[in-house]
């Protein structure tokens, strides 16, 4: 993305030149308001060659009106800053700011064993206001080291915008009472031109590279790169830089150059990186370079904005390299507590089903055609089955409201005399396709959903994903199959990163025709007449505890897997509805 005021210049120190306008003015003297009212508030000494004061056209005076709630408000410069960055510029420069126990956990991770804190060196490439640097301070401190000797000779960092910058340099000098040496904190792009930015770094690199570098996603008008830029990235980073590869996940590459052998580097970055197909070339690079020691992975959304976080934490060369790639999915899997399945490599559903997945031809055809089932019975209405309405082997088609279309309804059905005057091809043969003997598989669910249409009347939504069996006599079977606790367990940990969605699966056609089948042929067939059962009689929690127990043995998985999907599905449904009702 393009920084927006950037400076290429002047890399050894905060250039003024950086900031001209108002609006950066007033950020600049929002930024200074709540550094003065901390001082007070916390007796502190600001220094009077502070950069703020320059971007701010001065040192703010505040007067005597300061009151307590407004100090605890402002207690924070980064939240400041934030509070002060339109909203514009905070998607573009990707400004988010780390909240403090986080970059403390994430400054312990990095920091621990690597040696004694007066000579450790840390560094973070996008610092803007100072989250990680002052947690860094405060680290090397109660590790022993003097509050000036940590601004003085420890602590490094580096942001495009000058207004951050200076807010970082305002934090850590609040903390220490002196502002960090010329050089330390510099106005440039660290990310484009590397550890250049610092002519006085370490020789040998950083002890630590931690931060969190900002998401720009490519398929962001706000955030994508020019061409330019893409030139620039792929000059530098080579086949990593990819259309879609985002700007944080390559800080990863930097911070591994940039730490020196046996360095560590632990940077927030987006759950995109551990399974998304675009950032494979990046961790291939890193693979290259260092090894994944370990994994934070943010499961309560930290950030304002929707993208779900994690932080790989790694451990730089030297020798790594043997052709074994870091287990990145593994970890991020045992990191959010999924269970490890070992699936046998009998066949996959493909052997026995094909799945049908419905796009936008299919949904706005059908649109015309739905309407609520009329009171007096209904011939030509086949029930349309939402997302919502599935349930694990349930349907609460006509017991619970459905949302289509942008309106809710209460029993909607797909008018086939209609469809097949008004709805277009695409949704013709959808529905001709779909009336068959079926499972319907619900996405975005935290256990993997699905409910068995004996009589193949359902006409699913989209993104309803339908699994029809080549032979019908395998419905029960395939049903059980997906069903099961280790169905939802292996697709979790496929693609972790990617298949969940703030706690669901995200459930797509080729994820179910790779869902491995069971091996225990005899246990199978107990799951599968478990769920004809719990599909076509009364509803009996025996019947779960007995599909339960079958499907363990099939998948030969052990039973702490059963008490970890009864958890994450928080068990569930009343008498599932039969497609013949
Ligand atoms: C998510 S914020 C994090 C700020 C701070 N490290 C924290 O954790 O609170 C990302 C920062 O990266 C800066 N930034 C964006 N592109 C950059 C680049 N190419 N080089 C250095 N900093 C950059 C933004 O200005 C912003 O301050």
């Amino acid at each position: 993305m393009p920084p927006a005021r950037r400076n290429d210049g002047d890399c050894h120190g905060i250039d003024p030149a950086g900031v001209a306008s108002t609006d950066e003015r007033d950020r600049a003297r929002a930024v200074a308001v709540a550094a003065v009212r901390l001082a007070r508030a916390t007796r502190r000494r600001l220094p009077d060659d502070l950069r703020l004061w320059e971007l701010a056209g001065g040192r703010p005076d505040v007067g005597d009106t300061v009151t307590e709630p407004a100090l605890a408000a402002d207690a924070d410069l980064a939240a400041a800053l934030e509070a002060a960055t339109g909203p514009h510029q905070r998607r573009a420069n990707g400004l988010h700011v780390t909240p403090r126990w986080l970059a403390d956990r994430l400054v312990a991770r990095a920091l621990e064993g690597l040696g004694t804190a007066p000579a450790v060196t840390v560094c973070d490439p996008a610092c803007g206001g100072g989250a990680f640097l002052v947690a860094a301070a405060r680290w090397l401190h109660r590790r022993g080291a003097e509050r000036r000797r940590v601004v003085r000779h420890l602590l490094w960092g580096a942001d495009i915008d000058p207004v951050g910058l200076a807010a970082a340099e305002a934090a850590l000098a609040l903390w220490a009472g002196e502002v960090p040496p010329p050089g330390r904190l510099v106005v440039a792009d660290a990310l484009a031109d590397g550890g250049a930015v610092w002519p006085d770094r370490p020789g040998a690199g950083f002890h630590a590279v931690v931060g969190n570098p900002p998401f720009q996603s490519q398929l962001g008008r706000a955030t994508a790169r020019t061409p330019d830029q893409q030139a620039r990235l792929r000059a530098r980073y080579g086949p990593a830089v990819r259309a879609y590869t985002d700007a944080a996940w390559l800080f990863l590459l930097a911070g591994c150059e940039l730490a020196r052998p046996g360095g560590r580097v632990v940077l927030v970055e987006p759950q995109s990186l551990v399974g998304a197909r675009d950032a494979g070339a990046v961790r291939s690079g890193v693979d290259e370079r260092a090894r994944l020691l370990d994994m934070w992975v943010d499961e309560r959304a930290v950030f304002a904005a929707s993208v779900r976080v994690c932080a790989p934490v790694l451990e730089v060369g030297p020798g790594r390299r043997n052709g074994e790639p870091n287990a990145w999915s593994e970890r991020f899997a045992a990191a959010v507590g999924i269970p490890r399945v070992q699936t046998p490599a009998t066949g996959t559903i493909a052997d026995l089903a094909q799945v049908i997945a419905g796009f936008r031809d299919e949904y706005y055809g059908l649109v015309a055609a739905v309407r609520e089932r009329s009171p007096d019975g209904d011939d030509a209405g086949a029930p349309l089955i939402t997302s919502g309405l599935i349930d694990w082997l349930g349907c609460s088609w006509g017991r619970r409201p459905a949302r289509f279309a942008k309106r809710a309804w209460r029993a909607p059905v797909v008018d086939l005399d209609e469809l097949g005057e008004t709805g277009g091809r695409a949704a013709r043969r959808w529905v001709a396709r779909a009336r068959v003997p079926k499972l319907l598989v619900a996405t975005q669910t935290r256990v993997l959903e699905a409910a068995v249409d004996v009589g193949g009347s359902w006409v699913p939504s989209v993104p309803v994903v339908s699994v029809v069996p080549h032979d019908p006599a395998d419905l029960w079977r395939v049903a059980a199959a997906v069903v099961s606790p280790a169905a939802t367990a292996w697709l979790l940990g496929r693609a972790p990163g990617t298949a969940l969605a703030r706690g669901a699966i995200k459930v797509a056609a080729p994820d179910l025709l790779a869902l491995p089948l069971p091996a225990d042929l005899g246990a199978w067939d107990e799951a599968a007449a478990a769920v004809r059962a719990l599909t076509t009689g009364p509803a009996a929690p025996a019947a779960c505890d007995r599909f339960l127990v079958a499907a363990v043995a099939a998948y030969a998985t052990p039973p702490s897997l059963t008490a970890w999907w009864r958890e994450r599905a928080h068990t569930r449904a009343g008498r599932p509805l039969r497609s013949d009702d």
